[in-house]
């Protein structure tokens, strides 16, 4: 199944797609990454992968609406079915979320539903969790909101720092985001009710 990626930065997520669906027997192929930075390391990282990019400015006229028509313009040519965020650090309009209703999905670095938004890591040291990690879901509207597809818990220690601990969940989101995009590339995993529903699971 084809598969868009959009990213804003460094792509190590995007990097764990790309290597992932290397495998024939991976059921997703990342064909096109769409950053809305020139900069984004990420995007030359898909290039020498021999992935193609597009990089799509968000300002300008029209700013957030144009750019959502010239990315879904870009995945739709591409022939992508599904759209991963990952390290996407821009608000999407209910409008984009709703075209690409249950075939768009983000990668967040917290147990969801604690600590959406940013600095996760600070927060989840300042609130003292013994667990953290990641979860990767189904986009909705509100930000970091939708159903859960997968997460992956890591451990807090002690003496971590923000940087300790999200380098380990970080590692952890490498694993999780191609296990997950797995589960909905090959319909193991539906949304129901606003609940994900993956098929043979053992009970
Ligand atoms: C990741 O922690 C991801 O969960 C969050 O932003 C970070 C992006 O990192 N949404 P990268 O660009 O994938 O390296």
């Amino acid at each position: 199944v084809p598969v868009a990626v959009m990213i804003s930065g460094r792509g190590s997520n995007m990097a764990a797609l790309i290597e992932a669906s290397r495998d024939p027997a991976y059921p997703a192929e990342i064909v096109l990454v769409i950053s809305n930075k020139e900069t984004a390391p990420g995007l030359e990282t898909a290039a020498a992968a021999g992935i193609a990019t597009a990089f799509i400015d968000y300002r300008g006229s029209g700013s957030r609406a144009a750019f959502e028509e010239a990315a879904s313009a870009a995945i739709e040519q591409a022939g992508a079915h599904y759209v991963c965020l990952a390290g996407f650090m821009r608000l999407l309009t209910p409008a984009f979320v709703d075209r690409w209703r249950d075939r768009l999905i983000n990668i967040h670095p917290s147990l969801l539903p604690a600590f959406p938004g940013l600095h996760t890591h600070e927060r989840a040291l300042e609130a003292g969790v013994r667990i953290a990690g990641c979860t990767v879901h189904f986009v909705r509207a509100e930000m970091d909101h939708g159903p859960i597809i997968a997460q992956a818990a890591v451990p807090v220690l002690s003496r971590d720092t923000p940087q300790t601990l999200g380098a380990r969940v970080l590692a952890a989101e490498h694993k999780l985001y191609p296990l997950a995009l797995a589960l909905v590339a090959s319909g193991r995993a539906r949304v129901l009710a606003e609940r994900v529903l993956i098929d043979d699971e053992p009970c």
